[in-house]
């Protein structure tokens, strides 16, 4: 496909691109889900399955869908319509794409909302709301939030608002002013807050519930939430990253650039977890508690320090913030293809699926509080949402996109794309997708079907 089909540009630098990608990957996957998942999974087996699982499943698949975006230089949909029109590929490969949007905006549909809820504490910090709590009155606090669908609604608004906003400016220009200073803020800030709960909190416990291995741990259904989570920390299978490399320079390395993301990723996990598990052994909060963890904790850590709200404002900002430049990528699927097919404005787009995403959320909010019913599987909207894009959804796209890459898209022309200077390098990455990373997310989607 000519280099004409470009529409949006070019990266400006390779570290924009990263800080693009990372921004998209890092978000509250890392800080609010990933600690609470750790916790829910019993820790140190979680955490050695994690890694083994972005490093060879989520690092050749994030790698696959970028060097796919950059040979192709247009949005998903338009690629596999041209492979499938060029008979390279059947046409029910066509499907693939729209269901990855599809995933994205669902998924959107409850990460704003969660998106909102930072908002909401980064008020309550200015408001002085959040000063002096003891761990019930933590509780309390954030359960009489989620009693509130009115003030989540509204933060649900704001934050969709700004997606769009974002979204429909050109990618290369919009996100790149923002990533370039929030990402080395945020990890700043993660790094000093790390480093302070490490000293005020029962640090030996948490390192030791963190990375001890506890092999009766090490269970199906850990290794199963461990792949689905990488893949959805990273923000593949959704042709987001597709997107990022198609606006990717021809000089810069693929496997070095997608490295670096990963390593962000996993690092930003990990100072989250240094951050809330010393409090939640020192304050006797309950590692387990699923989605409320870290937004009880957190307050906790900030009314210790000095300057504590103003630090507790910079955190809950960066949280939005981060949430926001990977709110970006979960729309950007359709809105490029929507401008670029039908020649409708960005903003226009993104405005038309705001809308629609809106709404839905509209349903999660409720799911936490009038309208908490189990739906199906002892699970609300919100968690069967969540599961059913996670565990589902995410990982059938990746699987689709990377079995695009490594079976069906000749060899030469990956090779090519890669920049491979060393060949080794080129086969390790080409085998590991072919033979674990495709099998293993193919496992896990299969499990999530049949209800494992
Ligand atoms: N990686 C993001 C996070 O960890 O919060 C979530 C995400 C972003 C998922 C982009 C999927 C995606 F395409």
């Amino acid at each position: 496909m000519p280099e004409s089909r470009c529409l949006q540009g070019i990266w400006s630098s390779p570290w924009i691109f990263i800080f693009a990608a990372a921004g998209s990957a890092i978000g509250l996957g890392n800080i609010w889900k990933f600690p609470y998942m750790l916790g829910e999974h019993g820790g140190g087996a979680f955490l050695l399955i994690y890694c083994l699982c972005l490093v060879v499943v989520g690092l050749p698949m994030l790698m696959a869908e970028v060097a796919l975006g950059r040979t192709v230089r247009s949005n998903p949909v338009d690629t596999v319509n041209d492979l499938a029109e060029r008979r390279v590929v059947s046409k029910y490969w066509v499907v693939v794409p729209y269901v990855a949007g599809l995933t994205g905006l669902l998924i959107l549909s409850f990460y704003s909302v969660i998106a909102g809820w930072a908002f909401a504490y980064s008020r309550r910090a200015v408001t002085g709301t959040l000063e002096q709590l003891n761990t019930v009155q933590s509780e309390a606090l954030f359960q009489s939030f989620l009693n509130s669908p009115v003030e989540m609604l509204l933060w649900h608004s704001v934050f969709m608002g700004l997606v769009v906003i974002v979204v429909g400016q050109s990618v290369t220009r919009g996100l790149s002013n923002v990533v370039r200073i929030l990402l080395p803020t945020l990890i700043f800030v993660l790094l000093l807050l790390a480093a302070y709960a490490l000293v005020v909190g029962a640090s030996a416990d948490a390192i030791g519930f963190m990375f001890r291995l506890d092999w009766e741990q090490v269970t199906f259904d850990v290794a199963l939430s461990a792949i689905g989570h990488a893949l959805f920390s990273l923000g593949v299978g959704l042709g987001a990253m597709f997107s990022y490399g198609a606006y990717m320079s021809k000089r810069m390395s693929i496997a070095k650039a997608c490295t670096i993301v990963v390593g962000l990723d996993l690092l930003v996990s990990i100072l989250a977890a240094l951050i809330i598990f010393p409090l939640t052994f020192e304050f006797g909060i309950s590692a387990d508690s699923g989605p409320s963890l870290p937004f009880v904790t957190l307050p906790i850590i900030f009314d210790l320090l000095p300057a504590g709200q103003a630090i507790g404002l910079v955190f809950f900002a960066l949280l939005a913030l981060a949430a926001l430049t990977s709110a970006i990528s979960m729309m950007e699927l359709f809105v490029s293809w929507m401008h670029e097919r039908f020649y409708i404005g960005r903003l226009k787009s993104a405005f038309l699926i705001g809308i629609g995403v809106w709404f839905c959320g509209i349903a999660i909010v409720l799911s936490f509080n009038h309208w908490d019913t189990k739906l199906l599987f002892d699970l609300n909207l919100f968690e069967l949402v969540d599961n059913l894009t996670s565990l589902i959804l995410l990982p059938m796209a990746a699987v689709a996109l990377s079995v695009l890459v490594a079976w069906v898209i000749p060899e030469p022309m990956l090779k090519n794309e890669m920049i491979a200077k060393n060949p080794k390098h080129f086969r390790w990455w080409y085998t590991t997708l072919k033979y674990v990373s495709i099998p293993a997310a193919v496992l896990i989607t299969v499990a999530g079907w049949i209800g494992v």
